[in-house]
């Protein structure tokens, strides 16, 4: 192949991943197979590979990561990225739009509500057509240059299409690990050992600045917009979010302009459990004086807009009753507390055990067998117990007697000076610590081992054939035959993988 042959073919493999890419993001109607979207992306990354002299710093092939990034240079923004005031009641809503309409002395005003998404804010800059960086918050004056990271966002558009697109402008938005995704990473971190993330929002916050622009892809982080900014002739925002849709940007489709602040309130209710159901975690609504001129005349505090504010929504909450306590082991032999509950339903989930933190929350609660106990849900997936409805206890409630033996080994427990935690001291026989390092170091060791996951270990350390990290290197054919579903393929796996 010449290299204008190659150019040609890199071009056209550009132009139609682009193309494909926006169906599937932004339209969400994909004309081909993930399997032939794969196969146009490897074709590419082996022509850019061959010929590195054609290969575009915007190419999709950044989607897959592979940049490193030792330090993030620091940038200034060019407008400061503020944050909002909160409210967390109508009549605290009712006091805003008093304000505004003082402020607007008199004049008719229309609001545009947006959902509160739960994760990172950043700034995107685009510059003739093209993504030039991707900036953190910071301190809100100057934040971490995470471009490479960004290219991994695969909604996020690297190459604009449109009418009307400005010649230099910024976006603003919020970084997000969706759900779906965030679950599949913490069942994945528990296959191995790996303590979970507890909630997606840090969990975004941390991925955004890691160095491996790899890691960052293998994470699908997404982005939804809301704000533009350095554009002219745009009179509402609600003018800017269509652009933004329309110049391939991703705008969460739950949006609606109201007219007066009952109509936000009406929004507030209709989102409170149906947000729920939506790809990522939210935690309440914002609310935006929607024509620009008005919001300039309205300015800002020190801290935050006047045309805008938010709305927080109560963490989820209900009250059940604490049927038991069972105690957790770990890898390290950390004794943990989980109330198991009278099953209930709340906010999209049937709760059935709640974590208690350590035995010095149990005390702070006063928490008894038999009590009704306050749940509450916020962006972590799971509960926790908050207090306890002392108007319900019944006399029959019975006081929690701290585990004072292993729940596994029954080995006599121990406490660390300084330290909440109970501790198990049977380093070398506690099964749940055996095996809890053996998946700590596979992980380490062989990432790729998806053999040799949780349930495999398991049943290793059930047929006696693994208690250290150690043994897992002195099996072979026949120890692994007798691994239940194992069969020829699945046994070279699992053994070379150990290899390596
Ligand atoms: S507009 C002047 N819209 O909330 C700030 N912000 O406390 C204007 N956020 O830093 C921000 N969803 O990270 C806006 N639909 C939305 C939002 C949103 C989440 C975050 C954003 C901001 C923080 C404000």
């Amino acid at each position: 192949m010449t290299p204008e042959q190659a150019r040609k073919e890199i071009d056209q493999l550009t132009e139609k991943i682009n193309h494909h890419n926006h169906l599937y993001y932004q339209k969400n109607n994909p004309e081909i197979s993930d399997y032939e979207f794969d196969q146009l992306l490897e074709r590419l990354i082996a022509l850019e590979k061959q010929f590195p002299q054609f290969k575009d710093p915007l190419s999709p092939t950044q989607r897959v990561g592979g940049a490193i990034t030792k330090e993030f240079p620091a940038v200034y923004h060019r407008f400061p990225m503020l944050s909002l005031g909160n409210t967390y009641s109508p009549a605290e809503l009712e006091e805003f739009d008093k304000r505004v309409s003082r402020g607007l002395e008199g004049e008719d005003y229309e609001y545009f509500c947006e959902l509160k998404f739960d994760g990172v804010s950043i700034s995107l800059l685009y510059d003739n057509n093209k993504f030039t960086k991707g900036v953190t918050r910071g301190d809100g004056v100057r934040g971490d240059d995470v471009s490479n990271n960004i290219k991994t966002i695969r909604s996020v558009p690297l190459v604009l299409k449109g009418k009307d697109i400005p010649e230099a402008f910024e976006v603003r938005g919020e970084v997000f690990m969706p759900k779906e995704v965030f679950l599949k990473l913490n069942r994945e971190r528990e296959d191995i050992g790996e303590e979970r993330y507890a909630n997606a929002r840090n969990t975004a916050a941390g991925t955004i600045k890691m160095q491996d622009s790899s890691e960052v892809a293998r994470r699908k982080l997404d982005c939804y917009v809301y704000s533009l900014l350095g554009a002219t002739g745009i009179k509402t925002h609600e003018e800017a979010i269509k652009k933004l849709e329309s110049w391939g940007f991703n705008v969460s489709p739950t949006y609606k302009k109201c007219q007066s602040i009952e109509e936000v309130l009406d929004y507030i209710t209709h989102w409170e459990l149906k947000r729920l159901e939506l790809p990522l975690e939210t935690d309440g609504v914002v609310i935006k004086v929607n024509n620009l001129e008005q919001q300039q005349r309205l300015g800002f505090t020190a801290k935050s807009p006047r045309w805008a504010i938010s709305y927080k929504y109560k963490a989820q909450s209900t009250s059940t009753r604490l049927i038991g306590v069972t105690y957790q082991v770990g890898r390290t032999g950390a004794v943990t507390p989980v109330a198991i509950l009278e099953p209930v339903f709340l906010a999209g989930t049937t709760v059935k055990r709640a974590s208690l933190h350590n035995a010095n929350e149990i005390a702070r609660l006063d928490l008894r067998i038999g009590d009704h106990v306050f749940v509450e849900k916020g962006g972590e997936i799971i509960p926790k117990v908050t207090g306890v409805d002392a108007a319900k206890r019944s006399t029959d409630a019975k006081p929690i007697k701290y585990a004072d033996r292993c729940p596994e080994c029954n080995s006599k427990l121990f406490r660390v000076e300084g330290e909440a935690a109970f501790y198990c001291p049977n380093v070398t026989g506690c099964p749940p610590q055996i095996k809890g390092r053996i998946e700590h170091f596979i992980q380490r060791k062989a990432m790729d081992i998806n053999s040799l996951g949780e349930r495999t270990i398991d049943q290793l350390y059930q047929l006696g054939l693994v208690k250290s990290p150690a043994d897992l290197y002195d099996l072979g054919r026949e120890d692994a035959m007798r691994l239940e579903g194992f069969k020829e393929k699945s046994i070279t796996n699992l053994l070379s993988g150990i290899e390596q």
